[in-house]
This record gives C-alpha cells, structure tokens and sequence, in this order.
C-alpha cells in the first residue's frame, strides 16, 4: 500500500501553488462524472541529474485522451513538457511521480460539461515501488480477475481517464482480498488484456508476447519502451492475441508499467510461472530499462529529458 508523500508545490494553470491550498469544489464536473484526465510519469535520478522519462510521450497521451473527451486545452505539448520539469526543480526533488491531471472544474450541474472550466495540475511526489517491497527482484504472485477490461467502442481504453479506473479498482482490490499481489484482466472475449494499472508480457522460447491495442487496453508508453529495448538486444517480439492458459504455460511473465517498471511475475493462479522465479529475460529486459531510465547507459532513442538543461 503506498500513501501520498507532500510535496511542496502543485503547477495549476501557469503557476505554482502549495501543495496545501490546491483545492477543488466537490460539484466539480470530474468529481461527479470521472471526468478528469491524467498521467502517470517518473523522474528518474541520473549523473545528469533528475530526467523525466518519456515525457513527450506521456504528454501526448493526455493531449489525446483530453481530444476524445473533446476537452479543448489550452496548452500546446511543449507547454506542458516545459511545466513538468518547472515541476520537478521547483520542488527541489532528484527523483519523483509525477501524475499531469486535466479537470472538468465546478459549472456544469449535469452530465454535459461544457458549462465547467477545464483547470490543469501538475502535481508530483517521491514513490518507490509500486507492486511491493521485493515486487521488482523476487516477482509477485498474480491470479485472474474475475472482472473484465471494458470493451471496444464502449468506454476508450487508450485513453486514460479517472473514469476507467473503476474497472482497475474492482481487479485490483479483488486480487488483494483474495491475498494476490495484482490480477491480469481478460477481455470481454476471453483473451488476455493487462492488469489493473500494467500491461502483461510473456517470455516463450526466447521470444515476447503481448496483447494488441485493440480497444480493451492501454497502449502503455513501458510497453513500448519494453519493445524497443526487446528489438534493440535481438530478442523476437510477437504482438498478439494471448489465450488464458498461454500465461500458465509460459516461461516467464512481467508486467510493464510507469508504476510497475518491469516486475517480474512469479505465478498465476497458485500455477508456478516457469521456474516460479524471474528468468533470464525478463532480468536482461529489466537491467536495459534500469540502464536507459537512470542514465546508466547511452540515451540512444532520446528518452530522457534533463529537468535542468
Ligand atoms: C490501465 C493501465 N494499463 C497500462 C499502464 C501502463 O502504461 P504506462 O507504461 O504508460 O505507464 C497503465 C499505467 O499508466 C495503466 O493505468
């Protein structure tokens, strides 16, 4: 379980306010309806000082899923990739989360939330790690949810959006009272999707698999570093369907995410993954991405961005 640690300053819409006095009304349109749109980022410490990873990426993402929710903000990506790293020097921090948040504000009293601001915050906190003490070395225990993702065409799953997460709390808090790290969720037909807030790997024969953004999942921005770091040291990648009993057959498994870096999965269901411990793939992809995110190793497909340059 892990709470928030207090920062000192929050960046809402052009200027930094303490972390204290950043409030919103409770009839806020997002408070209501989910409506409020966001990201999740780490800053990483580096020889360089801080760099926040992917930066560019996460924040086209939110200006995507904002456009889906036809929210018309007022700042171009190189605004908002400027305020982060603002962000992280103002608060004096070497490493962090930074989580980008987009509000529908108080206005509107309905659903319809064209009478609501839309207000920006930029807030970001020191956090470890996210699946657990030992999660990354060791692996976690994971089962299947019984709750499924959301299916194509009925709430956007590429877009990342508070509302979307009622789903991730059913499997999560699922997976936790049933006494499991984390759960992987199925699509509506059957096929593996992602956990509650990662997306889901498998190592078989040398190769990786993962499922395709095809309307249940979010294209995850770790996923995608995953894959390029996977081509980059030769290792075969294969995006397709995954069946259930493909993850009790693997070799190895992992998740990806901001939160989640890579962790390894040690079993699902009680069924030993493998050797039932984190194999050599996953710890050859878990030591390039340890490498690129912390400015160990050549920032080869530009990666980082230096929050003082
Ligand atoms: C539902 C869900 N899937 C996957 C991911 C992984 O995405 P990323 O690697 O961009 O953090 C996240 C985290 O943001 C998530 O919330």
């Amino acid at each position: 379980m892990s709470q928030l640690t207090k920062t000192d300053w929050i960046w809402k819409d052009g200027s930094f306010v303490r972390w204290d006095d950043c409030h919103v009304h409770v009839l806020s349109h997002s408070m209501q309806f989910g409506s409020s749109i966001f990201e999740g980022i780490r800053c990483y410490s580096t020889p360089r000082g801080p760099a926040i990873f992917r930066l560019r990426e996460h924040m086209t993402r939110f200006l995507n899923s904002a456009k889906v929710y036809r929210m018309d903000l007022a700042y171009s990506l190189d605004d908002l990739v400027q305020a982060n790293r603002e962000l992280v020097v103002k608060n004096g921090l070497d490493s962090c989360y930074l989580r980008p948040m987009a509000l529908r504000g108080y206005g509107a009293a309905g659903m319809v939330p064209f009478e609501s601001p839309l207000e920006v915050y930029l807030p970001c906190w020191p956090w470890g790690t996210y699946l657990g003490e030992g999660a990354l070395e060791n692996g976690v225990d994971v089962c299947i949810s019984t709750w499924q993702r959301v299916a194509p065409n009925t709430i956007p799953a590429m877009a990342k959006v508070a509302g979307n997460y009622l789903g991730g709390q059913l499997i999560k808090m699922e997976a936790l009272a049933n006494g499991f790290a984390e759960a992987i969720a199925l699509d509506t037909g059957g096929r593996v999707s992602e956990g509650s807030g990662q997306n889901v790997f498998l190592v078989r024969n040398g190769a990786i698999y993962t499922p395709p953004v095809d309307g249940s999942l979010l294209p995850g921005i770790t996923r995608d570093t995953v894959i390029s770091l996977a081509h980059d040291a030769g290792i075969p990648v294969h995006v397709e369907a995954i069946a259930r009993e493909a993850l009790y057959m693997a070799d190895e498994l992992f998740f990806s995410g901001t939160a989640a870096e890579i962790t390894p999965v040690r079993s699902v269901d009680r069924i030993k993954v493998g050797a039932g411990k984190p194999g050599p793939v996953t710890r050859q992809l878990q030591a390039a991405f340890e490498n690129v995110t912390h400015g160990k190793a050549p920032d080869t497909h530009g990666w980082l961005t230096h929050v003082r340059d």
